[in-house]
């Protein structure tokens, strides 16, 4: 149900989740993201589409451009008096920004606000994980997408898997739940580790989500070839595991759930590319240099940043991104004729 006030678009859907892409800098060359490794250009080069864009010449933003940490806290304010519930602080790589732990705090106090969660590649977690937790960040979510040595440097350019399994280690020991993983599979990558990962899973009693690879990478690159589709990857999981299906606690969720029979820990698969969920899509995007998109495959931003600088009032700006909202996309077109790539990486969107 939806109030007069709340932020609907012309499709009927009511938007109640904002993600915040706080920098667009990143640590990590994750092949699916950044492929700017050797790594990666070796993994392409036999399998790239021969009919691809040109590659993104992605430049960092100056930092200048960012939002601070006050307007974001504005604009937050401002839509969560609007009907936004859920927030999640992303990247880039979040934990390169100075000081998320004042951002975190400023948030949570934000009435309306019923959860904050956190995407990091997990390197700079273990030593900010007690002051994020303090500051009243209950959720995280880490990419892994490899349980080995060399494929985790190969998918994401560092050599980073103890520090990952380090994060998981410490985010139990400071009760942050639930912990999810995000691993993108990528075939004739990390495709064989799909059994492991669901092992790693319940062992740890984390959630672990297997994702599509979705065209969102800066080499342009992607190919269908390289999707493992949510069907293969549930029937090898199936054949291994005695899987309970778990029903989804919102509509709008990204993953289909399981658990593994007697077993702590969960499941999940994130399938944008062969089941796409944008029918009740309850998500907008704010990215940090302050402008508004409406989907992860948005060909237009909106920049509220003019809005927030000139000091609009409150009403004025609420009235800005209720029309943005308006025009929200009804769904993306992957592996539809008229599909067209966004000129922006994951690493500036925001996962
Ligand atoms: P919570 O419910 O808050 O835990 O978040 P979530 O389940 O949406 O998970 P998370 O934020 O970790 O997103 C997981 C992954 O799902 C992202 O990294 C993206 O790959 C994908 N994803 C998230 N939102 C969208 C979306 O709106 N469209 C598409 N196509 N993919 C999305
Ligand atoms: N396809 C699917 N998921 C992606 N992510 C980043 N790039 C892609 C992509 N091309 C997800 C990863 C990461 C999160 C920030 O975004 O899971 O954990
Ligand atoms: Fe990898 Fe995330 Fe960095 Fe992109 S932004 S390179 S997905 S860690």
């Amino acid at each position: 149900m939806s109030t007069p006030s709340e932020l609907q678009d012309s499709f009927g859907r009511t938007m109640r989740d904002l993600r915040i892409s706080i920098t667009d800098r990143c640590n990590f060359r994750c092949l699916y993201c950044l492929p700017e490794t050797e790594e990666a250009a070796n993994f392409y080069r036999d399998r790239f589409n021969p009919d691809r864009a040109k590659p993104l010449n992605y430049s960092w933003k100056p930092k200048d451009n960012f939002l601070s940490y006050e307007e974001i806290d504005r604009v937050v304010r401002v839509l969560a008096s609007h009907g936004i519930r859920k927030i999640r602080i992303t990247g880039g790589e979040p934990l390169l920004r100075r000081n998320v732990e004042r951002l975190i705090s400023q948030l949570s106090s934000i009435p309306g606000i019923r959860d904050i969660a956190l995407t990091t590649n997990g390197f700079l977690f273990p030593e900010r994980a007690e002051a994020l937790r303090s500051a009243g960040l209950s959720r995280v979510t880490l990419s892994l997408d490899s349980l080995e040595p060399e494929t985790f440097r190969k998918l994401t350019g560092k050599d980073g898997l103890n520090l990952v399994k380090e994060s998981i280690r410490v985010a139990k020991s400071l009760d942050y739940a639930p912990i999810k993983i995000n691993a993108v599979i990528i075939r004739h990558l990390n495709d064989h580790e799909i059994e492991a990962l669901a092992e790693f899973a319940s062992e740890q009693e984390v959630v672990m989500r297997y994702i599509e690879f979705m065209p969102l990478d800066s080499g342009r690159a992607w190919q269908s070839e390289h999707v493992v589709p949510k069907a293969e990857i549930l029937d090898r999981l199936s054949r291994r595991f005695d899987l309970d299906s778990v029903e989804a606690d919102r509509p709008s969720e990204t993953a289909k759930r399981w658990k593994i029979k007697g077993c702590p820990g969960e499941i999940g698969i994130i399938a944008p590319v062969t089941e796409p969920f944008c029918g009740n899509c309850d998500r907008i995007r704010l990215t940090a240099d302050g402008r508004i998109r409406t989907c992860l495959f948005s060909l237009n931003e909106h920049d509220i940043k003019p809005q927030l600088r000139d000091n609009v009032d409150d009403v004025m700006l609420a009235e800005r991104i209720r029309e943005i909202v308006r025009s929200k996309e009804e769904k993306h077109y992957i592996g539809e004729g008229r599909f067209q790539q966004p000129d922006r990486t994951m690493s500036y969107i925001g996962g």
